[in-house]
């Protein structure tokens, strides 16, 4: 075992799991523990259950479950080592020493973010005061001010092969780690050379402040316009946005999403905070759901092109599934806010801003987009659109209020109109319905892989979880327990692992087992362990069933037929004996 009990124990009573969640997303009271939506996956209604006792949470939407460590692991997507660090410098706890190949990993790690600083001051000081002016006159040409500069720390790639790697190598990185960081590239013939060379260069930075990665522009017309980092140790564009470090402390609620770099910049010029942007990628569903953590409303800003407006169109949805409302700017005479910005001025993109319509009424109005008004198969094919977009409408007044101005607009009887959207309301209810029940089958296919022992024993393996519920639910009883029931009696090879632990460490840690079990399972067992605490909850379990199962196990285990092979261990042994002479 990596780290001693007595540290996890007091790393988690520091950490307190309520306040751990609110990080991430809205948690509510409710009963004993707390409830919030989802962290893991997209949802409305929260069905994400959080208990303060041995703190651990479960989704009963998706099942992932765990204790803090399990949390941030999944969260960040870390390894075990890593999260318990995060959460030491989250909560001012002391590491103890590590073993060497963990160490290396996170100082690997740290070297990368310090490396990517290292870089960000490197190209800027270029930009400022390199002999190479290029950069520094592209920005200007595009207008922007020396303070935007100096805030977004907007750098210049000389254009050459070797110079940040030259400059880090005199500051003590290695090559391979250069290339890890994704500041250089390794060429077939083994030699190292910079990665963005003769390009403007805008950091990207996280939410903690740190330099993570780059995109580099060119300055003239070549390909491809944008470079970007690759994934790195500590960078995942699908996880991270542009400029989300400043508009996470912006005043307004409201977030406004844009495709570029440029258009970020040049909207926080013209004095929004609360713009962000994707990172050469369309947006995920991680970065919707990072962008729900600080917004109550976010404005599409994408450009006005075809691929823009498709864009708009995935993100809408993607916002809708986090229930985010969003609205959609409109522009006209610009293809982007860079453009439009410079062209019409901030006060006039401010009403922009303020004037865009709701997600709703840009669906109804794209609906005509191709459409012959004048042709009967022109309107038929406008209404049914029209039908589908209405039928989204979740609230009925609400509903009701856009049905009546659509039945207006397409000149047809508004009853008519209603009958067709709860037509298709009925039609996707009942195919949301059998996608459900086969998501549920999924689950339980899923489970399986845990416990395949279920197939053939549904009724013993049934007793080992509540088993194992009822040793979470009551670790004081852990002796009588162990006394009733050997682990070698469980059926289910995962349970009686689970067990055999749970037996082991109870003696000693009479609280918060669950999180000791963290560094002995994975996130997926984790998962299950808490899935199986959450799912006897309501379930009365006491002695005596538990005597009844102890009885049941000892049955099956009885009858089974012994294991008649010797294992390799056996024969080594054998072998070991023979050899001394025993
Ligand atoms: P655009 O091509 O719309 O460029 O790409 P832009 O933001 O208006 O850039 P300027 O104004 O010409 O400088 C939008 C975004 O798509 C990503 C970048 O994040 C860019 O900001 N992109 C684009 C790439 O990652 N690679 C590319 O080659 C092009
Ligand atoms: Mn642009």
């Amino acid at each position: 075992m990596a780290l001693p009990d007595p540290f996890i124990a007091s790393l988690r009573d520091a950490v307190d799991i309520v306040d751990l969640f609110r990080m991430y997303t809205d948690v509510k009271k409710a009963g004993r523990g707390y409830v919030c939506c989802c962290p893991f996956h997209s949802e409305k209604t929260p069905s994400c259950h959080i208990w303060v006792d041995d703190p651990h949470f479960y989704c009963f939407g998706c099942g992932v479950g765990g204790d803090v460590i399990t949390f941030v692991r999944k969260m960040d997507n870390l390894g075990y080592m890593d999260a318990v660090r995060l959460l030491c410098e989250r909560y001012g706890l002391q590491m103890p020493q590590q073993d060497p190949a963990t160490e290396r990993a996170a100082q690997l790690r740290r070297r990368c973010y310090e490396m990517n600083r290292e870089a960000a001051r490197f190209y800027f000081q270029n930009l400022i005061k390199g002999s190479d002016k290029r950069g520094l006159r592209y920005f200007k040409e595009r207008q922007l001010t020396p303070d935007t500069i100096k805030k977004y720390r907007l750098g210049y790639a000389p254009d050459d092969w070797n110079v940040l790697r030259d400059h880090l190598r005199s500051r003590g990185y290695h090559d391979d780690e250069m290339v890890t960081a994704g500041l250089c590239r390794q060429s077939d013939k083994g030699s190292v050379y910079d990665y963005f060379r003769g390009r403007v260069m805008f950091p990207i930075i996280d939410r903690s402040g740190s330099f993570i990665a780059f995109g580099g522009r060119v300055l003239d017309g070549g390909e491809p316009k944008y470079l970007n980092t690759n994934d790195t140790p500590i960078y995942s564009k699908r996880k991270n946005l542009f400029s989300l470090n400043f508009a996470k402390d912006a005043a307004s609620t409201t977030f406004i999403l844009a495709e570029g770099y440029m258009d970020v910049i040049a909207m926080n010029q013209a004095g929004f905070e609360n713009v962000v942007a994707t990172l050469g990628t369309a947006i995920t569903e991680d970065q919707a759901r990072l962008i729900a953590n600080y917004a109550k409303e976010v404005v599409l800003a994408y450009d006005s092109d075809g691929a823009g407006q498709k864009a708009t169109q995935r993100a809408i949805n993607h916002f809708s599934a986090v229930g985010i409302p969003t609205r959609i700017l409109r522009m006209e005479g610009a293809k982007d806010p860079d453009e439009y910005i410079k062209r019409f001025g901030p006060d006039r993109f401010r009403l922009l801003i303020d004037q865009a319509g709701d997600a709703l009424n840009y669906k109804l109005d794209k609906c005509r987009d191709g459409i012959d008004l004048q042709s009967e198969a022109g309107k038929s094919e406008l209404l049914r659109r029209s039908v589908g977009v209405l039928a989204d409408i979740e609230n009925p007044l609400e509903r009701e209020i856009y049905i009546n101005r659509t039945a207006k607009e397409l000149d047809v009887r508004k009853e008519t109109l209603f009958q067709q959207v709860e037509r298709l309301q009925r039609h996707r209810k009942q195919k949301a319905g059998q996608a459900e029940f086969r998501s549920i089958e999924l689950k339980t296919a899923q489970r399986t892989t845990h416990v395949p022992e279920a197939q053939q024993f549904p009724r013993e393996v049934r007793a080992e979880e509540q088993i194992i519920a009822y040793l979470l639910r009551f670790p004081e009883e852990h002796e009588v327990v162990a006394e009733l029931i050997p682990p070698e009696t469980f059926v289910s090879a995962f349970h009686r692992d689970v067990y055999a632990a749970m037996i082991e460490l109870l003696p000693e840690h009479r609280e918060g087992v669950l999180s000791l079990l963290g560094d002995r399972f994975t996130v997926e067992q984790m998962s299950e362990i808490c899935g199986i605490a959450a799912g006897n909850e309501g379930i009365a379990i006491d002695r005596d069933t538990i005597q009844e199962y102890a009885l049941l196990l000892r049955k099956a285990h009885d009858t089974a037929p012994p294991p008649e092979e010797l294992t390799d261990d056996d024969l080594l042994r054998a072998v070991a004996r023979k050899k001394n002479g025993r």
